[in-house]
């Protein structure tokens, strides 16, 4: 939100999410010392607890009552699954966090990560949500499989409405998607995405819900969180380290290599024995050769981006009660409404694996 901030833990474990700059002489808090309740400026010491209450201003006069007066930059945070969620808005509007259930339930096992985008964060949400594209930017094999095309059925997307933002069914008429059933997807407001993944070869499903998080109008933070239920023996399913890798970018040519590797993009779908992410490599080289911003008056949308064009509807249908002082789409105040966000959804997507054409239909 093109706000500089830092992000801290106090000795009592509580998450404090400040504004960057002190507000005595503006030094970086980034460099701070987490110590005594709080976050100590390096530069004349000034501490700051999680409130962006300002404790202690070691070099005023005895009995000065200044530092009541600061108020520092600060946001509200929780943790939730592995995460720290922060609230940005007006304090008198604050909702609930969603509990959403691959951060609450018990009856798995998790992993939350993260990783930096090089271009706008709705651009990138609707590259999540355009989900026809991934027989074509992730197909391997593409020189044998391009000629099959013309004899197979199209990808057929059905969506609705939910309560949350979008439900999606996709169904592929080629490569090894057809065989693992429906593509089961969500958009949930007002900058997430969920989707439903069989991993037969694990053993396990895995749900994935991520957010892109714009840092500013040009760059992305997209984080992620898995979560694999128990199998039927109440085995964990053990999430892989990730290793370190180079984020993909024009630096590296997003590594793409035609001469060993067969997809439209040249950027391999799986790089064995190495720590390349072809995903995420296919997927921002589109996503940020857009543009930093793309230009959407360019665009001719097809029959497929039906689902694009009712996300936007409902971005500006929701920045639209924004203006009339009304809650958006999605925000949840009734604690018992929050007990467990998803659960319908998640019994039809799971139902869904095995019945293709009727998952939409199921859910609601
Ligand atoms: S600039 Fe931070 S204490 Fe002076
Ligand atoms: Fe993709």
């Amino acid at each position: 939100m093109s706000e500089d901030l830092v992000l801290f833990r106090d000795d009592r474990g509580r998450p404090g999410l400040l504004g960057l700059h002190c507000s005595h002489r503006l030094t970086s808090l980034y460099y701070g010392r987490v110590e005594d309740g709080g976050i100590r400026c390096p530069f004349h010491g000034w501490l700051y607890d999680v409130a962006g209450h300002c404790l202690e201003q070691p070099a005023e006069p005895e009995g000065s009552t200044f530092r009541e007066r600061i108020r520092h930059p600060s946001y509200p945070c929780e943790e939730l699954g592995g995460l720290i969620f922060a609230y940005l808005g007006p304090p008198v509007q604050r909702p609930l966090l969603p509990r959403y259930e691959f951060l609450v339930r018990e009856d798995g096992t998790r992993k939350a990560d993260f990783y930096p985008i090089n271009s706008n964060y709705l651009q990138n949400l609707e590259g999540a949500l355009d989900t026809v594209h991934f027989p074509y930017l992730h197909m391997d094999n593409w020189s044998e499989a391009k000629h099959k095309l013309a004899t197979m059925s199209k990808p057929t997307v059905a969506f609705e409405e939910a309560d949350y933002g979008i439900w999606q069914t996709t169904i592929y008429p080629i490569g090894s998607r057809s065989s693992r059933g429906p593509l089961l997807t969500s958009f949930f407001m007002p900058a997430g995405f969920y989707r439903v993944q069989e991993a037969r070869w694990v053993g396990f499903t895995h749900h994935y819900q991520s957010w892109y998080v714009p840092q500013d109008d040009e760059h992305t933070l997209r984080f992620q969180v898995g979560f694999a239920p128990f199998d039927a023996e109440g085995r964990g399913y053990v999430w892989p380290e990730d290793d370190e890798f180079p984020y993909p970018g024009p630096q590296n040519d997003y590594f793409r290599d035609y001469e060993h590797v067969d997809t439209i993009s040249g950027i391999p779908v799986n790089a064995p024995g190495t720590a390349i992410k072809g995903f995420l490599c296919q997927d921002s080289m589109v996503n940020e050769s857009q543009g930093p911003l793309v230009n959407r008056a360019l665009e001719h949308l097809g029959a497929t981006d039906t689902v694009l064009m009712a996300m936007r509807k409902m971005m500006l249908d929701a920045i639209g009660e924004v203006a009339q002082h009304h809650d958006p789409k999605h925000i949840i105040r009734d604690t018992v409404q929050n007990e467990n966000v998803f659960v319908r959804e998640v019994g039809a997507a799971e139902a869904g694996l095995t019945r293709a054409t009727t998952a939409g239909s199921q859910r609601r």
